[in-house]
């Protein structure tokens, strides 16, 4: 009898030579850094250059964050990668009503030019990438890393770094949208023509199904709704005017690496291949960098339990093995006490230790795509390429990943793949090691690292002397004119809103100064 994968799909207990109809390995894998780049981006990848090893860090105030950003590039972390609180997600600021109990929590606090400024003292950013998990307000944090380079002298075609910006998907999984969808796309389309013109080695989107996966997206779910939006994203973009090639070697992807690594290895490699294939066959771009899929991965946070934490070590291991053999270009290990609270120093120095162990002790980078060739990874590969085919085909018939998103169709499918997993581990049918097998008759205590409240006063307080001490009338002209350009369809309102930010107004009045404009999005009831 077999075992079914995460997507359904049977994996037989031993799989042979059988030969697939047309199955010809010259066109469904290439060579590596070749179109359809089945075998990974790059000719070389891992033996040329490891992935970044890239760990999403970030809480409390701009200083506090940034004291964790010094010790991560100690312990030897490659890229940066900003964690944002609610409040800052939301475009609000710290000492708005809304924000109470939230500031400083899920990641730093952000308001002005002047917290971006302390966020990276002292690290130059001419020389680090910088990835920003910001969608809604994207726009914003991107001109206040551009305002702190131009500070540090750095000229904006050096900055390195990539801003999420994937709006479609916060539609489905994650909840920080502001404005609704024509607005958000219309901004979206702004960042790509203004990142060609002023920050062009800025990777422009970050379009994830990380979240979706996270809330129950099996794996052929998770790379469909992905590569959906993504070729949402690029219609958009050639709807205003942009040229395939100018915007589409900039994109790039963000997924989630399971425990089940057979599955997730064959899911990186089809991913691969059906964008490349979409992007020559569809959109007919002519830049082979314009195919590449090129992807971060975090290895998968629902899979931590609170129980026996340190198990999660383990768990971690083989999900960021998974990661490595399916060639991501940037991984974050999450830290083994994440299901319980924010990770302490240890344990997040431990989350990047387990990278440098894969990459320095391992042989894993000794050759490219090492699962090539393998019956069943190669029969995965090509079953979870089906499976996600058929899913964008029933997007496409509705008119793509918006009017599927308006119709709660993508919510209600993994809704629905989640409510089948949470069946599955209630009935024992699903192993959970520590939680439904294997279970300790107590608990060891475990003492993590909490936020300090005070940081939403201390907010409060900085917010009340930059407002105190700016040039208010300068903001309100800016503001109008950010205004003015959201009103008008063919202005790109990235430029008006450098002059806002420049002069210090907030996150919270310069998206209030959109929402003036473009209202904000009520969400489809899906059920
Ligand atoms: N041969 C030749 N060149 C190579 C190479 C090789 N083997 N390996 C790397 N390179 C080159 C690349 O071409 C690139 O050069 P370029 O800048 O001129 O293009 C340079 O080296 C850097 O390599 P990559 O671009 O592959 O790696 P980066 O790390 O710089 O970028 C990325 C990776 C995926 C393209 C980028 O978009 C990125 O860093 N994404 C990160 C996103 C992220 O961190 N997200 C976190 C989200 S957290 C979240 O949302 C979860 C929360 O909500 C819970």
């Amino acid at each position: 009898m077999a075992r079914l994968s995460e997507s359904g799909l049977p994996i037989e207990p031993v799989y042979g030579p059988a030969a697939q109809e047309g199955w010809d390995p010259a066109t469904e894998l290439g060579e590596p850094g070749r179109f359809p780049f089945t075998r990974g981006v790059y000719p070389t990848m891992y033996t040329g250059k490891p992935w970044t090893m890239r760990q999403y860090a970030g809480f409390g105030t701009a200083a506090e964050s940034n004291g964790r950003y010094q010790q991560l590039i100690a312990n030897g972390t490659m890229g940066l990668s900003v964690a944002f609180d609610l409040p800052t997600q939301m475009g609000y600021d710290s000492d708005a009503a809304i924000a109470h109990g939230e500031v400083g929590k899920v990641g730093v606090a952000i308001d002005s030019v002047e917290d971006m400024g302390v966020l990276f003292g002292g690290i130059p950013l001419g020389e680090v990438s910088t990835s920003m998990t910001i969608n809604a307000p994207a726009s914003l944090l991107l001109l206040l890393y551009q305002l702190v380079g131009e500070a540090q002298g750095v000229p904006s075609a050096r900055l390195t770094g990539t801003i999420q910006n994937d709006v479609l998907k916060e539609y489905i999984a994650r909840g920080t949208y502001i404005f609704p969808p024509k607005p958000s796309l219309r901004l979206i389309a702004d960042i790509f023509r203004y990142c060609r013109a002023e920050i062009p080695r800025w990777n422009t989107i970050s379009i994830s199904g990380y979240h979706m996966a996270e809330a129950g997206a099996t794996p052929a779910q998770e790379i469909a709704f992905t590569l959906a939006n993504g070729i949402e994203y690029v219609r958009t973009a050639l709807a205003a005017g942009m040229d395939v090639d100018d915007f589409a070697p900039r994109l790039s992807f963000f997924f989630v690496s399971r425990t089940t690594i057979l599955e997730e290895v064959a899911k990186f490699r089809a991913a691969r291949r059906i964008w490349a294939r979409v992007m020559k066959e569809e959109f007919k771009a002519e830049n082979p960098r314009s195919m590449m899929l090129r992807f971060h991965t975090q290895t998968a946070g629902v899979q931590l339990t609170a129980q026996q934490p340190e198990v999660n070590l383990v768990r971690v291991s083989i999900q960021a093995l998974a990661a490595v053999l399916g060639g991501t270009q940037s991984l974050h290990t999450n830290s083994f006490d994440e299901a319980i609270a924010l990770p302490t120093e240890k344990s997040a120095r431990l989350a990047l230790r387990t990278q440098q162990v894969l990459a320095y002790e391992s042989d894993v980078t000794a050759t490219v795509d090492p699962f090539a060739g393998s019956y069943v990874v190669e029969r995965l590969t090509d079953e979870v390429e089906a499976a996600a085919l058929e899913l964008m085909a029933r997007i496409e018939e509705m008119g793509g990943a918006v009017a599927g998103i308006e119709r709660g169709y993508q919510k209600s499918e993994i809704e629905r793949s989640a409510y089948q997993v949470a069946l599955q581990t209630d009935s024992g049918e699903r192993t959970v090691v520590g939680v439904n097998r294997f279970q300790l008759d107590e608990e060891e205590p475990y003492a993590p690292l909490r936020v300090d409240p005070a940081i939403e006063r201390q907010q409060a307080e900085r917010l009340a002397k930059l407002r105190a001490d700016r040039d208010n009338a300068a903001v309100d002209r800016a503001l109008s004119a950010l205004r003015r350009a959201a009103e008008t369809a063919d202005e790109n309102v990235l430029y008006p809103m450098k002059e806002a930010l420049a002069a210090r107004a907030t996150v919270g009045e310069t998206c209030d100064a959109l929402r003036q404009v473009w209202g904000t999005y009520v969400p489809v009831d899906s059920f």
